[in-house]
Order: structure tokens, then sequence, then C-alpha cells
């Protein structure tokens, strides 16, 4: 059988950082390293800078999303952002239940499974975190967890479905600490996702979907992280906030090639 050769993804999550005019420059900064770059580059912004991201993005080949999306389409629920909304402020993909909202905001793998949902349906792209605490690190649980988290999150959901979106591993104790998994850890991990995929999915999915991994990427360890073969690309929090350093893990990527 022959190959298959995944797109490689490097993906900034800004987190709630960046006020529209930052966002502007930002990406038009982005714009002129990304070009001729054979690989996808995008940044999930704050939801009130997604227009002005997206402005700035237009005619380039960045992708501009969103953090988080609500699991309802319309409908009196205050505060909350439909996928419609998001698409028409520019956004073509969503973060969606990354571990700040499972942990900090009691997101469960049915919510996140509804709001995966959604994405879909809009059309966009969701980008799927999954990943093991420290007490889960440490206890061995890390496969369980991978296991109960990927199956839930994605229930219901079609091989090209699955295929559609991205899956980032992010080991929560690696995130905004500093500490990156190592490489065995990581690409194991990677593995494991991608058996628990064809596990329920078929092998043929496992084998097209994008894994990335997500954990206090930096510039000095994004080349190591993107040579393992299950890691199809980063997603990066406080390094992408700077463009500097952002440019420098995209060239990490360029150099692979
Ligand atoms: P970090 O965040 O790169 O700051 O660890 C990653 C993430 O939360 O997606």
């Amino acid at each position: 059988m022959q190959q298959v050769v995944r797109p490689k993804v490097i993906i900034g999550n800004w987190k709630m950082n960046k006020l529209t005019a930052e966002a502007r420059s930002y990406v038009s900064g982005l714009a002129l390293a990304v070009s001729q770059i054979p690989h996808q580059i995008g940044v999930a912004v704050p939801f009130t800078a997604i227009c002005a991201a997206a402005e700035a993005a237009r005619g380039t080949p960045i992708w501009i999303g969103a953090q988080n999306v609500s699991d309802f389409e319309e409908g009196p629920y205050t505060g909350e952002i439909s996928v419609s909304m998001l698409k028409d402020a520019g956004a073509s993909f969503a973060i969606v239940g990354h571990s700040e909202r499972r942990h900090i905001f009691h997101e469960d793998n049915a919510l996140v499974n509804r709001k995966v949902a959604c994405v879909l349906k809009a059309g966009l792209k969701p980008v799927v975190c999954v990943g093991e605490t420290l007490e889960q690190h440490q206890t061995g649980k890390t496969n369980e967890v991978l296991h109960t988290q990927i199956l839930n999150s994605l229930k219901g959901l079609s091989p090209s479905n699955v295929e559609h979106l991205i899956l980032a591993y992010e080991p929560v104790w690696a995130i905004g600490t500093g500490k990156t998994a190592t490489p065995e850890n990581v690409q194991s991990s990677h593995a494991h996702c991608r058996k628990v995929i064809a596990s329920e999915w078929g092998k043929d999915t496992a084998e097209h979907i994008v894994i990335q991994y997500g954990g206090s990427v930096k510039p000095d360890n994004a080349a190591a992280l993107l040579a393992l073969p299950d890691v199809d690309g980063l997603l990066v929090g406080g390094a992408s906030l700077s463009l500097e350093s952002f440019n420098q893990i995209i060239h990490a990527l360029r150099m692979k090639n």
C-alpha cells in the first residue's frame, strides 16, 4: 500500500491576548513569512479579532480561526458565539475542547462532541484537543484517557468527518509550563491516538487524519517534534504571541523539506 503523505499544519493559539490592531499587523507580517511554504499555517484569535485578522489574511493561505464556539446554533444564550457567527466573521476553523476549556470551564466530552458536530455542520474545521493531566500521566493512564476522550468527543461522526478534522494531542501538564513531553512520549501518544481512530473509524481514516502536538512548543524544540513520524503539526500557545518566535517555529517546518 502506498504511504500516505499527510499535510503539516501549524496553528498559533493566542488565547486571551491581542487587540484588533495587533491582530491586523501580526497577520500581515505572518503573510510575508508564509508565502511559498507548502504547509498550512493558521492562527486562533480571540472572537473580537476574527474580522480584523481575516481581513488581513484575505488573499493569503493563512487560516484564521476561533478558540471556542457554542454548541447552540442560535437563540437565547447570552454571551455565546455560534458557528454561523464565526463563519460570518471570517473564521475557517475552531479549536474545540482545549484543556483550559475542559478544566477551567468544566467542558466535558459530551459538550465537546456537540460543539464538534456544530462546527462540522457549518463547514468549518474543528481542531479537537485531547490530553492527560499530570496525575494521569504519572499513574500510567495516558492511553486510557486518550481513548475515552477521542471516542466520546468524536462520537457519532462518520469516517470522512473524522478525516476532515484535526486532532491536537496536548498533555495538560505541558501546556504553558515550559515542560514538553519527551519525543518518545509524544510519538507513543500520537501513535496511540491513531490506533484508537483506526479501531473506530478504520485504518484509512487513521492514516489520513492530521494529529498536532501542543504543549510548550518553542523555536528550539519544534524541529525535533516535527521529525516524529506521527506528528503532523503543532498547536502553539505562548510562543505564537511573538511573530518572531512563531516565524522561527514555521522556519523549523520549512527546514524539514
Ligand atoms: P503553550 O500552549 O504552547 O503555551 O504551552 C499550548 C496550547 O494551549 O495550545
